[in-house]
């Protein structure tokens, strides 16, 4: 039995003394409840949470990481400083980074490359937009992210990678698939993992879903067939819903 994985995307939120507390809050909350979480601040407040999860089960992620190794480019935080700061997992392929800043397939490939080759885990996220699904292509979309994201990734690396299906019309929006489309949605990329990587690494794959997911309808969405964790966004910025989401995630197991 995989156990249940939730993840926590803060995204551009929070500043120093809110993320100081939200992190210590949770490690309060989530000290007798048993899984594996994760919380991904702001690069900036990366070390500040970092001192605050140290040997605690909640891990630290972060939102991104750059493909290159090190050098001339501005802007940039590579996996190694990354793993330098405590960081044990990156957050890729979010359509916030696909749609906003024009991140394609094999832009998240090379991270992805780049995050396992200095031994970080992944939570790689694909999903579909709105109008994909209207017409019937959201498995195809999702098993075109898959491939070229995981282009020339072995098979032994599935184990530190976390696929995250999030539908782009149910990030922020209150309204989610119902749990037999989520359902359905993972199987199908289940079986692309499947093909890729052969039946017994699919069937031991964690995927994850995301979008507007929170403490109401965490049960719910953790107790539908294939679904093996949870990334939350908005709810993960208050200590209560994401504790009470991991403590659904508890229970579930
Ligand atoms: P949301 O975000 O929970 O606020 O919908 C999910 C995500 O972007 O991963």
């Amino acid at each position: 039995m995989r156990t249940k994985f939730v993840a926590g995307n803060w995204k551009m939120n929070v500043d120093r003394a809110g993320a100081v507390a939200l992190a210590s809050a949770l490690v309060e909350r989530l000290g007798g409840v048993e899984g594996t979480f994760l919380v991904a601040p702001p690069f900036v407040y990366l070390e500040a949470v970092a001192g605050i999860v140290a040997g605690t089960n909640v891990s630290l992620g972060a939102q991104n990481v750059a493909a290159a190794a090190n050098g001339a480019h501005t802007g940039e935080v590579s996996a190694a400083m990354l793993r330098d700061v405590g960081v044990k997992s990156v957050i890729l392929g979010h359509s916030e980074r696909r749609n906003e800043f024009y991140e394609s397939n094999k832009a998240v490939n090379a991270k992805l490359r780049a995050a396992l080759g200095e031994g970080l885990g992944a939570v790689l996220c694909v999903g579909e937009m709105r109008s994909h699904r209207l017409v019937g292509v959201t498995e195809e979309v999702c098993r075109l992210q898959l491939e070229g994201a995981l282009a020339g990734i072995g098979a032994e690396m599935m184990g530190r990678i976390v696929v995250a299906y999030e539908p782009v019309w149910a990030i922020g929006s209150g309204s989610t698939p119902t749990p037999a489309d989520i359902s359905a949605v993972h199987s199908s990329i289940r079986s692309v993992l499947g093909r890729l990587y052969g039946d017994p690494v699919a069937a031991e794959a964690r995927i994850a879903y995301g979008g507007s997911v929170g403490a109401e309808n965490a049960r719910e969405i953790l107790s539908a067939d294939g679904v093996d964790g949870v990334l939350v966004g908005g709810a993960s910025l208050s200590a209560e819903s994401f504790s009470r989401i991991c403590a659904e995630a508890a229970r579930v197991g």
